[in-house]
C-alpha cells in the first residue's frame, strides 16, 4: 500500500486533482471487479466499480466489500444511465417488441454453435435497461458511503443533484464536445473524455482529437483522458493535452485480481489493436469488444442489424448467458480497447500502476 503524499509541485505527475481527492497518482481505473477496484485505490490510484450489471441489492453489498478492502481511501461507483429507455423493467413487454427475423437469427446462432439453454439467470437475461432499474441502482449507490458517483452514456440532472447532496464527487463520461454542456448543466465535478480507442461503449472521435476539445469546452472542470491508454507515455501525453489525469479500463482485465474467464483471457493476451471491433451487437449501442465469432456473425452479410438499446440485450440475453455458462469459446468476448496491445501477460494491479507511473515519469523527464 502506498502512503498518501501531499504534492509539493515538483512532481508533474502529482496533479492538483491528486490533492483534491487524496490520491497519490492521477490514475483512475474502471472495473467490474471488486478486487481490481480496491487494488487500484490501494496502489495510490482511484478505483471506480462498474455497477451497471448488478441488481440494487448486490450493489450495496459489493460497495461495502470494497470499503472493507480500502478503509478510508477513496473509491467510486459507475452506472450507465442512457436516456430514451423503457420506463419499466418489464422483460415480457420488451420481449414482445422483438422482430421475428431477429429471433430466428439468434435461434440459428444457438443451433450453429450448439449452445445449451442456460441453467441460471444473468443480468443480461433478466434485466431491461429502464428508468425503473436505473433509479433503483442509483438509490443503492447514493445510499452507500462511496466517495464518487460516475455516470456514463447520460447525465440525468436529478441523479447528479442527489449525488452532490449526498456529498459524492460527481463525474460524467463523455465522447463528444457537445456532451460537455450536459455535464456542466448538471454541475458534475469531473469529466472523462473517452475516445474511440476505448473498450466498452464509445463514440467515433479518437482520444487524441477528443481530449483537448473537451478540456476547452469544460472551461475549468478537471478532465481525465480515456481510450486506448495502457502505457505511461500516453499518461504523459494526456497531461500535455490538458487532462489532469487518466481513466483506464482495458489494462486491468489481464490482472490476477480480475480473474477473467481463462478462455477470454487467452483471447485478450493474444489480441493486438486490430483485434478489437466496434459493434452494436452487444447492447444496441456502439461498443468496442474483442473481435470473435460473435461480432463476425453480426457483421456477416445477411445478418440483421442489431436492435437498439435495450432491445438487443433482451434479444441476445438468454443466448449470451448460455454461451458464458457453457464456455462456448468461439462466441465468448469481452469489452476491450485498442490498448489491449499492451496486455501480453497476467500481472497485478499494483505492478501496472507502478509501470504506468515509471513510464510517465520517464516520458515527462525526456521532455525537459
Ligand atoms: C470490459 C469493459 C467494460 C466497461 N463497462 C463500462 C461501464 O459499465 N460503464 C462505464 O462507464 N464504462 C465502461 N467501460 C469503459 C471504461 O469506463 C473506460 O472509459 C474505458 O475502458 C477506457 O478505455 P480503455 O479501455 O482503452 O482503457 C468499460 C470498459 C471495458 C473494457
Amino acid at each position: 500500500m502506498k502512503a498518501r503524499q501531499e504534492g509539493d509541485g515538483s512532481d508533474p505527475l502529482h496533479t492538483a486533482l491528486c490533492d483534491r481527492l487524496g490520491i497519490e497518482y492521477p490514475i483512475f481505473g474502471f472495473s467490474h471487479s471488486i478486487e481490481v477496484t480496491a487494488a487500484i485505490t490501494n496502489a495510490g490510484g482511484f478505483g471506480v466499480y462498474g455497477a451497471t450489471r448488478d441488481l440494487p441489492d448486490a450493489i450495496s453489498e459489493r460497495l461495502a466489500r470494497i470499503r472493507a478492502l480500502v478503509g478510508d481511501r477513496p473509491f467510486g461507483a459507475d452506472l450507465l444511465l442512457p436516456g430514451g429507455m423503457a420506463d419499466k423493467n418489464d422483460w415480457a413487454a420488451a420481449e414482445a417488441e422483438l422482430p421475428q427475423g431477429h429471433k430466428d437469427f439468434v435461434k440459428q446462432l444457438k443451433q450453429k454453435y450448439d449452445v445449451p439453454d442456460p441453467v441460471g439467470k444473468s443480468f443480461f437475461s433478466s434485466m431491461v435497461r429502464s428508468n425503473e432499474l436505473f433509479e433503483a441502482q442509483a438509490d443503492a449507490v447514493l445510499e452507500s458511503d462511496v466517495d464518487m458517483f460516475a455516470s456514463a452514456i447520460g447525465t440525468p440532472p436529478h441523479i447528479i443533484e442527489r449525488a452532490k447532496a449526498a456529498g459524492k464527487t460527481t463525474l460524467s463520461l463523455v465522447g463528444a464536445p457537445k456532451h460537455v454542456q450536459y455535464a456542466k448543466a448538471a454541475g458534475t465535478d469531473l469529466i472523462v473524455a473517452q475516445g474511440y480507442d476505448a473498450g466498452g461503449h464509445t463514440g467515433p472521435i479518437g482520444t487524441l482529437s477528443l481530449v483537448p476539445q473537451i478540456v476547452d469546452a469544460a472551461d475549468g472542470i478537471p478532465v481525465l483522458a480515456a481510450g486506448g491508454i495502457a502505457d505511461g507515455r500516453q499518461v504523459a501525453a494526456s497531461l500535455a493535452l490538458g487532462a489532469q489525469g487518466v481513466w483506464l479500463g482495458t489494462v486491468w482485465l489481464a490482472t490476477e485480481e480480475h480473474q477473467l474467464n481463462e478462455r477470454v483471457l487467452d483471447k485478450l493476451l493474444k489480441a493486438g489493436s486490430l483485434d478489437t471491433v466496434l459493434t452494436r451487437s452487444h447492447s444496441g449501442k456502439t461498443c468496442r469488444v474483442i473481435r470473435t465469432a460473435w461480432s463476425d456473425e453480426w457483421d456477416a452479410e445477411g445478418a440483421p442489424k442489431p436492435l437498439k438499446m435495450p432491445y438487443q440485450q433482451v434479444l441476445i440475453g438468454e443466448l449470451l448467458t448460455g454461451v458464458m455458462e457453457n464456455e462456448i469459446e468461439p462466441l465468448m468476448y469481452e469489452g476491450a480497447g485498442q490498448g489491449v496491445a499492451w496486455c501480453n501477460e497476467v500481472t497485478t494491479v499494483e505492478k501496472e500502476i507502478e509501470r504506468l507511473v515509471a513510464q510517465a515519469r520517464d516520458a515527462l523527464g525526456a521532455l525537459r
